[in-house]
Order: structure tokens, then C-alpha cells, then sequence
């Protein structure tokens, strides 16, 4: 009930009486009491005059709390079901565990701050509390297990348009899903897909997004870039959250039909960072280099090699100029 009477405080025109509210929320005015000092206790400022009510006269200033984000959530399904720690391991250890425990399609766990943030090819990555965006969604897509790498090339897109939306910040994409600015990286993006008897039976999309951080770990210093240090400005991270969420979905609808980014993929395109660059797959098997010409609407990267074009789907592509080193 806390986040629903923020929500009518938000939207209030004025004072809301404790009885409208008791009324409203089918529970006792002390009861209401009560969670309007629950919010004040989490920075919310509110007025109490007595025969008139509460208002709302003041929000702390990034409202990044399970009822902030929640009275602010104007996506249709993402975040419905919103589970916020200010502190875990891996917000995408904890959807692993609660998509094994039932868990429905549309959950998203937030975290402030993350003690073991896993990144890609089992590197860690830094989760500093209050500066950044660490969370994962948790879906139940009905598609091929095959197919749902898409998703990761999706979320880049997703998480490109919600920061342009949320701060104005303009972004590339490295393929597959990194989000770069000034040539160094501002989010990375790491999928993780539980199967059962040849379907998929979960995929977790986690998301980290480098928001306000001033510094970085001197062997990041390089590689590693924030929003504040790009715009010079701190913005609020519950917008960002929901910018990036209300873009997937929108991005969703139009992956379902046919499975595959036809429809997404001269966008994808357009921001590619690769694209017309000399690039190095570092493929165990296979390792060569090319020009990066863009993504087919499976999201295998097309490499014109020596020995024509070479469809580049899992490996890593180190990108000449890109992070300022090959
Ligand atoms: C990468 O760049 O290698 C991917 C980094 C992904 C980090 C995010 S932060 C939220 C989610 N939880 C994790 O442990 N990792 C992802």
C-alpha cells in the first residue's frame, strides 16, 4: 500500500484528507498514519494539517527506493513485480534463483549496490552503491532457446534509447551490447538463459549502467565512463530505470512476431560503433580480422574478410580505436 499512496499524494492537487485515504485504501486512518511516517522516514517531505490532511511538499533526491521507483513505474509489464535490495551479491544471481523458485514473466530485481556484479566471459563488475544502475528483469519468452541471444542485442537498443530519453546522453553500441560514449563504456549488458527439456525456461537480461560515477578503479580508468562525467550533470536513476524498460517493451513487441530483429535491425545498425571499422574476432577456433559491416536480423555480426563475409555469432570483437586500444 506504501507506493500506491505515494502515488495518490503525487498525483494529489492539494491536501488528501487521512479519512479519504482510509477510505480510498480500505483501511484505518492510523494505519495511513503510520506509512505516511514510513515515507517521511525515507526522505519524502510531508505536510500534516489537522482537518485537512497530507501533502506532498518535497521527494529525496533520487527517490531510489522500492516505493519510489514503484509510484514512478509507467511501463505496462516490466517491473510489475519489483524486488529491491539495497545491497546483494548479483542481481542477476538472485532472478537466476527466484525464475527456479516460480518467479513470473516481468519480474525485475534492483539493486543499490552489488558485492559479487558478475560481467561477461566471468569478469566482475564494479557496483558501487548510489552511483550506478544494477538489475535484471526476469522473462519467459516463448521462443526458440536458439533465438534468445536476440534479446541481448534488444536490451542494447533498449538501454541506448533510455538514457538518450532519460539525460540526453547520445550513445553508440559495440556489438553485441555494449554502450559506449567518448569511446569508453557507460553500461554493460549480460543475458543468461535457463533452458528445460529443449525450451526456454527463463532468460534474465541484467543491466549495469555506470549513472554518476566520478572515478573509476585506475585499471577501468580507461575502458569505464559514467553519465556524470559525459553530461556533467547527475541524474536521477528511477527515470533511467524506467526509460530503459518502457524502450524494451516497445522493442519487445516487435522482436515476438517473427523472432529475429528484422524490424529493429537498421536502428541496431545506425549506432553500431563497429560498423566500417577494423575488427579482431577473438575466436578460439577461428580468429580473424575484417571490416565490420553491421548485423543481419539474426544478430550475427557480418565481418568482410580476406576470404569474403564471415557471419561472426559468439566470440568476442576487439575493436581498433574503440576503447582506445586494440
Ligand atoms: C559486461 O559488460 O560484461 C556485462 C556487465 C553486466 C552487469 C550487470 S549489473 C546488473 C546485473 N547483475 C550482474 O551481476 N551483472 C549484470
Amino acid at each position: 500500500m506504501k507506493s500506491e499512496l505515494l502515488k495518490a499524494l503525487q498525483d494529489a492537487d492539494g491536501f488528501l484528507s487521512g479519512q479519504e485515504l482510509s477510505e480510498r485504501f480500505g483501511v484505518s486512518r492510523t494505519a495511513v498514519w503510520k506509512v505516511i511516517a514510513q515515507l517521511k522516514a525515507e526522505g519524502y517531505e510531508i505536510e500534516s494539517v489537522t482537518r485537512r490532511g497530507y501533502r506532498l511538499t518535497g521527494a529525496p533526491e533520487d527517490s531510489y527506493t522500492e516505493h519510489g521507483l514503484l509510484s514512478a513505474r509507467d511501463t505496462a509489464w516490466i517491473g510489475k513485480n519489483l524486488i529491491f535490495f539495497s545491497e546483494t551479491d548479483s542481481t542477476n544471481t538472485q532472478v537466476k534463483r527466484l525464475a527456479e523458485e516460480g518467479m513470473p514473466h516481468g519480474t525485475l530485481v534492483i539493486a543499490d549496490a552489488q558485492t559479487g556484479g558478475r560481467g561477461r566471459r566471468g569478469r566482475s563488475f564494479t557496483s558501487e552503491k548510489n552511483v550506478g544502475i544494477y538489475m535484471t528483469a526476469l522473462l519467459r519468452p516463448e521462443i526458440q532457446p536458439a533465438n534468445a541471444s536476440r534479446l541481448t542485442l534488444l536490451s542494447a537498443l533498449a538501454v541506448r534509447r533510455g538514457i538518450f530519453e532519460a539525460t540526453g546522453l547520445e550513445t553508440t553500441i559495440k556489438w553485441p551490447n555494449d554502450i559506449i560514449a567518448s569511446g569508453k563504456k557507460v553500461c554493460g549488458i549480460l543475458t543468461e538463459m535457463g533452458t528445460e527439456e529443449d525450451r526456454v525456461s527463463y532468460v534474465a537480461i541484467g543491466i549495469g549502467i555506470n549513472v554518476s560515477n566520478s572515478v573509476f578503479p585506475e585499471e577501468l580508468e580507461k575502458l569505464a565512463t559514467s553519465i556524470f562525467l559525459e553530461t556533467g550533470e547527475k541524474p536521477g536513476r528511477t527515470a533511467i530505470v524506467w526509460a530503459v524498460w518502457s524502450a524494451f517493451e516497445e522493442l519487445y513487441e516487435k522482436f515476438l512476431p517473427t523472432q529475429d530483429l528484422s524490424r529493429v535491425m537498421d536502428e541496431y545498425n545506425s549506432l553500431l560503433i563497429n560498423r566500417g571499422r577494423e575488427v579482431e574476432i577473438l575466436s578460439e577456433e577461428s580468429p580473424c580480422r575484417g571490416v565490420a559491416r553491421g548485423i543481419n536480423e539474426n544478430g550475427e555480426l557480418l565481418v568482410e574478410t580476406e576470404d569474403g563475409i564471415r557471419k561472426v555469432r559468439y566470440g568476442e570483437v576487439s575493436v581498433r580505436g574503440v576503447y582506445g586500444y586494440l
